[in-house]
Order: C-alpha cells, then sequence, then structure tokens
C-alpha cells in the first residue's frame, strides 16, 4: 500500500502529527506496537505549556481538558525553609499552564483520529524502515496476526521515543549526538489524598530535590530526587512520606497531604540531543530526537512543537510545492529543542542536590533562587520558559 506520511509511534509526537496533517488533507498511517489499552495507561507527564492547550483546541482536541485539566497561573519555588511564587501571566503577557495527565492527551487524540477516519495500527510488531534516502521511502511490519506489510511514502515521520527504530536505523556517522547524564533520578508517586497545594511545589532541601504536582483533586502526582540506581522494593510507602515531610518542611511547618500509594516508578535523568533531525525522507520529532530531564517539564511539549513544526512543513510541500520549510525543518525545531535543553538543565542543576557537592555549592544554588525569586528579570527568566517560548 501507499501513504503520504508513514508515522511511526503514537505518543504525541505521532498521534499530533497525524492529526494536524488530517486538517490539511495529507493523509498518514500510523503504527504503534503497543495496544490502544496501553499506550492509553502509561504514566508520564502532567503540565502542558499555553502554546500545547492552544494546539490542541485549535486541532479540535481540547474540549476534555479544557473541562477536565487544570489551569495553573504559577508555581512555588520552596528554598531555605520558605515559599516564594512564580507569576505566570504577570511575567509572559497572561500566559499559564494546564495540568493535563499525558494519557488524558493520548486518549483525547486517538479519539479524535479514529472519529475523523484515521488510520492508526496498535500492536505493529517489527517495524522496520528502508531506503530513506530514496524518493520512496518504505516502512516494513507485521500485523497482529502475523502477516508482514510494506508501506511505501512520500516521507516517514520517527515519533518513536527514545527506544524506537528510526533513530539507530540512521546510517552511522550521519547524526552528532550530544548528552549528558545526571547523577541521580526520581521517585516519583501517585496517591489517593486531597490536593496539598494549589500549585505546583518545586523544593530545594539538603536531602533532595522534591516536588509536588497533582492530578485531581482526589489522586496526587509527587517525586523526590533518588539515586538513578534506586530499588522500589527499599521504599515501604511509610519511609515515602518520612522523605516527602523532611525535604518539603518550611518554617511554617508545612506537611504534604498523605493517603494510600497506588503507583511507584524510578525515572532516569539526562539530557539529549541528536542534530540533525532528518535523513533523507526520515524526520524525527519528540523524544526520538531529544530527551530532556522532567524538571522543566518539557518532553510532551517539545514533541508538540516538533509536530507543529514538521506539519507546517510537509503541509508547504504538498499544497505549495515547497521544499525550503522541510530543508529548514531541523534548524527550526533544533532552536527551540536547545532552548528547552538549556531550560531543562538549569532548573535541575539549581533545584538538586548533587552527590559530592560541598557548602559552596549549595550556598551558590540558594543565591540562584533568590536572584530568580528576588529580581523581575529572573523569574521572568523562569516564567516565560516555563510557559513556554514561540516557536522561531
Ligand atoms: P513517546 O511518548 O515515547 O511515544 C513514542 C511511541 O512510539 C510510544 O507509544 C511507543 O510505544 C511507540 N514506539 C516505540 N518504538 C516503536 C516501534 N519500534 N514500533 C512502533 N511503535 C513504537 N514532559 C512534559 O512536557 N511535561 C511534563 O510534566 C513531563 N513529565 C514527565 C514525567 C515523567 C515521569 C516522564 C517519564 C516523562 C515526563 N515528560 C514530561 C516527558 C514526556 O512524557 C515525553 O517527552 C513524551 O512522551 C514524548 O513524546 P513522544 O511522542 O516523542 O514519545
Ligand atoms: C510533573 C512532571 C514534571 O516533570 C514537572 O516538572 C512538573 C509536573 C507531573 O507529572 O505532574
Amino acid at each position: 500500500m501507499r501513504t503520504q506520511v508513514g508515522i511511526i509511534g503514537a505518543g504525541p509526537a505521532g498521534l499530533l502529527l497525524s492529526h494536524i496533517l488530517h486538517l490539511q488533507g495529507i493523509e498518514s498511517v500510523v503504527l504503534e506496537r503497543h495496544s490502544r489499552d496501553d499506550v492509553e495507561a502509561i504514566i508520564k507527564a502532567g503540565v502542558l505549556e499555553q502554546g500545547t492547550i492552544d494546539l490542541m483546541n485549535e486541532i479540535g482536541a481540547g474540549e476534555r481538558m479544557m473541562k477536565e485539566g487544570f489551569r495553573h497561573e504559577g508555581i512555588v519555588l520552596r528554598f531555605d525553609g520558605r515559599d516564594e511564587r512564580i507569576d505566570f501571566p504577570s511575567l509572559t503577557g497572561g500566559k499559564s499552564v494546564m495540568i493535563y495527565a499525558q494519557h488524558d492527551v493520548i486518549k483525547d487524540l486517538i479519539k479524535a483520529r479514529l472519529d475523523s477516519g484515521g488510520d492508526i495500527r496498535f500492536e505493529s510488531k517489527d517495524v522496520s524502515v528502508y531506503d530513506l534516502d530514496s524518493t520512496e521511502p518504505k516502512i516494513r511490519y507485521r500485523d497482529k496476526e502475523g502477516v508482514v506489510h510494506e508501506i511505501t511514502c512520500d516521507f516517514i515521520a520517527g515519533c518513536d521515543g527514545t527506544q524506537g527504530i528510526c533513530r539507530p536505523s540512521i546510517p552511522a556517522g550521519v547524526l552528532k549526538v550530544y548528552e549528558r547524564l545526571y547523577p541521580f533520578g526520581w521517585f516519583g508517586i501517585l496517591c489517593k489524598a486531597p490536593t496539598s497545594s494549589d500549585e505546583l511545589i518545586y523544593s530545594m532541601h539538603e536531602r533532595g530535590f522534591a516536588l509536588v504536582s497533582t492530578r485531581s483533586p482526589d489522586i496526587q502526582r509527587m517525586y523526590f530526587q533518588c539515586s538513578p540506581t534506586e530499588k522500589i522494593d527499599d521504599w515501604p510507602d511509610e519511609r515515602i512520606w518520612e522523605e516527602f515531610r523532611a525535604r518539603l518542611a518550611t518554617k511554617d511547618g508545612w506537611a504534604p497531604k498523605e493517603g494510600q500509594i497506588f503507583s511507584k516508578t524510578v525515572i532516569g535523568m539526562r539530557s539529549l540531543v541528536v542534530e540533525p533531525m532528518r535523513y533523507g525522507r526520515l524526520f524525527l520529532a519528540g523524544d526520538a530526537a531529544h530527551v530532556v530531564p522532567p524538571t522543566g517539564a518539557k518532553g510532551l511539549n517539545l514533541a508538540a512543537s516538533d509536530a507543529q513544526i514538521l506539519a507546517r512543513a510537509l503541509a508547504a510541500h504538498y499544497q505549495s510545492k515547497r521544499s525550503d520549510l522541510l530543508d529548514q525543518y531541523s534548524d527550526t525545531a533544533l532552536r527551540r529543542v536547545w532552548k528547552a535543553t538549556r531550560f531543562s538543565w538549569w532548573m535541575t542543576s539549581m533545584l538538586h542536590t548533587f552527590p559530592g557537592a560541598d557548602e559552596f555549592q549549595h550556598r551558590l544554588q540558594l543565591a540562584e533562587l533568590n536572584y530568580v525569586t528576588g529580581s523581575r528579570a529572573g523569574s521572568t527568566t523562569l516564567a516565560e520558559n516555563y510557559v513556554g517560548l514561540p516557536i522561531e
């Protein structure tokens, strides 16, 4: 069979790309290795930038998000036992973020695709890509019944995340890889408890970073810095709550509202960018091309901006026979990717305790937090990056 754009991966990047293309009259086929139930259940991100909120609304997939999501107009930075708030609207010309779980974004996008006749092939196995530097790149895969299919495409979008097959299919030596590993991870929990705070709390503490987030009035999402090799079994619920109480304590005796913990995960932290985000007619988007540590809440949002930039370039190709935007795709996307990479690295460095760090380092981090929260210029830098920079 033939399609215009073959898309590997039904994460935020692949689904958004497929739906934006559909609205521009461009057909695509999405191949996803997991079942629909599985992709709709993976617990990941929760913070949508203003541009991602706007995109969901523009493509007609934002209705449930607007009803059930929570608009947050600021975050709290907690350090030295006190709270300092960064107010987004007053620092960014009215912008804010939305707390809405990634798996809900995925559910809404899958529904939008399928309701408009979209072709998503779940449980596609052994996906591989060929002839990437020809005008007819191809995808081969095995369906759930074991039958092998080949799809000839005009273009292929590699939206298959960090563990996908698209990036490794590019010949050795073509991509330059920039990477930074961090000597810690995050221990993430979901619990049944009332909301502890109206806004997210990013807490810097000598025992390590902690983050208070939320999913709904009765489900809370929280993280604390841990070793990258931390064992979940070493963390019974009471030990987890003790750690949160210690790292989140303020001079006024603040403590999180506790409840039954029903999910525990350890997440590794790294920064990675590959350049260019293209090889022949294969375009990489989202985590397939770059990974950020979660502190800046940027991963899903970068997947969304890549999808937007790529869709615009493909639309220019099909509607006006222009190749310039496709040729510029990698440079345009990478400008925004590197800014988000810098922001995520900066938030991570400012808020975490580095193994072996001395009191001098701790004092510098406190000074930086005092500067960021005490200066309008400092607060604006954080706010405008957090709500999301424009695509340039
Ligand atoms: P993915 O979501 O990884 O999707 C890729 C898809 O491709 C998957 O469905 C996968 O099954 C499929 N696939 C892979 N290989 C193949 C194959 N061979 N064949 C077919 N299909 C394949 N980001 C934020 O913006 N804000 C946050 O608050 C935030 N918090 C986070 C918290 C945690 C705990 C984690 C883990 C991540 C967080 N992120 C956050 C990052 C965000 O979740 C990712 O950056 C985002 O999922 C990237 O989207 P994607 O579409 O590029 O890739
Ligand atoms: C969440 C995740 C993040 O990485 C972050 O910076 C803020 C919130 C969350 O999952 O809610």
